[in-house]
């Protein structure tokens, strides 16, 4: 059954993951098409309200939106009357005043799409609130392990061995690929200095990373959140590159068939000092690629149940809302 939001994993649980997992492929088949653009969201409009910065999220979000037919809003917050003191709560009550089927949000917050979610009639996607949650990132990264596992001859998540290394303190993104991981039966193992680690962990850990590599399938690097950190938690960064970066001598050491993942943007020098160009298991550049795809099943969820003309709107064989 479809949900309402989707504000972190929990709003999804494991039928909702393996649905919009079956949603994004044929989404990703959509975006194959010589003209990527289906009309299934035809009359909805959907809102991104970015109080942060962001590339990947941002505009694929407008690009999926887009590709479904919706109408989109996006608020430039540096010239809002944010600036003048509007709430946050007035801001969101003013756009849905406007029209608004689904908000996109996000904020260094914690918490605040359940928030709006109170405030709103209108559909929540938490595109990251603060050190909680980013819940399309880990459905994007849920959506390449699988298909590029598939390419690779090997199938599900059950016993996947998923290493997540870094900065697990202060990432809303391993929060919830971690949770989401758990719920489909993966492995994870958390690896970073300790002064990194979450003060309730969230999975196993250790801050050896040479001695995990051995047996993990995935890679999954994270940046230093420098942007969320107000103390010093590593001696240097020479230091943590030393112990933690993905070097081109450890890159060696993987497997061919243990994939090398980031969520971007990526601090070249510092967690990975190898070209993952030259890795033949970085699926980087497809993490990327996919999100679009991953972001058009999670729009298509939550409002494409019916279409504005009150008939309901097609999804199988391949096609979307034709
Ligand atoms: N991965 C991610 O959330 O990237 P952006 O900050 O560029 O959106």
């Amino acid at each position: 059954m479809a949900v309402r939001h989707l504000r972190g994993i929990a709003d999804v649980g494991v039928e909702g993951l393996l649905r919009l997992l079956d949603l994004t492929d044929h989404m990703a088949e959509v975006g194959r098409r010589a003209n990527p653009k289906v009309p299934a969201l035809r009359g909805r409009t959907v809102c991104n309200l970015f109080f942060e910065d962001s590339t990947r999220t941002r505009m694929s979000f407008d690009t999926a939106a887009k590709r479904l037919s919706a109408d989109t809003m996006t608020l430039a917050v540096g010239s809002s009357s944010v600036n003048k003191g509007e709430s946050l709560r007035d801001t969101v009550e003013t756009l849905e005043a406007m029209g608004v089927d689904a908000f996109v949000i996000r904020h260094r917050s914690s918490g605040v799409p359940w928030r709006i979610s109170e405030w709103s009639d209108a559909s929540v996607i938490n595109a990251g609130d603060g050190w909680h949650q980013h819940p399309t990132q880990a459905l994007l990264d849920l959506y390449t392990i699988r298909s590029e596992r598939a390419a690779r001859g090997a199938e599900g998540f059950e016993g996947l061995r998923v290493g997540i290394v870094g900065d697990i303190r202060h990432s809303r993104v391993a929060r919830s690929l971690t949770e989401a991981l758990g719920l489909l039966g993966a492995s994870v193992l958390h690896i970073g200095p300790r002064t990194l680690m979450p003060p309730t962990p969230l999975a196993p850990s250790t801050d050896d990373l040479d001695a995990a590599l051995a047996d993990l399938d995935i890679v999954y690097l994270l940046r230093m959140q420098l942007e969320r950190i107000d103390s010093a938690v590593v001696p240097s960064g020479e230091e943590y590159s030393r112990r933690f970066a993905l070097t081109p001598e450890r890159a060696g050491r993987l497997g061919e068939d243990v994939l090398v993942m980031h969520p971007g943007p990526m601090n070249r020098g510092v967690e990975i000092t190898v070209d993952p160009a030259r890795l033949t298991g970085s699926v980087i550049t497809q993490q990327v690629t996919n999100g679009i795809a991953a972001r058009m099943a999670v729009l298509f969820d939550l409002l494409g149940g019916v279409d504005t003309d009150g008939g309901s709107a097609a999804v199988g064989s391949g096609v979307v809302g034709l």
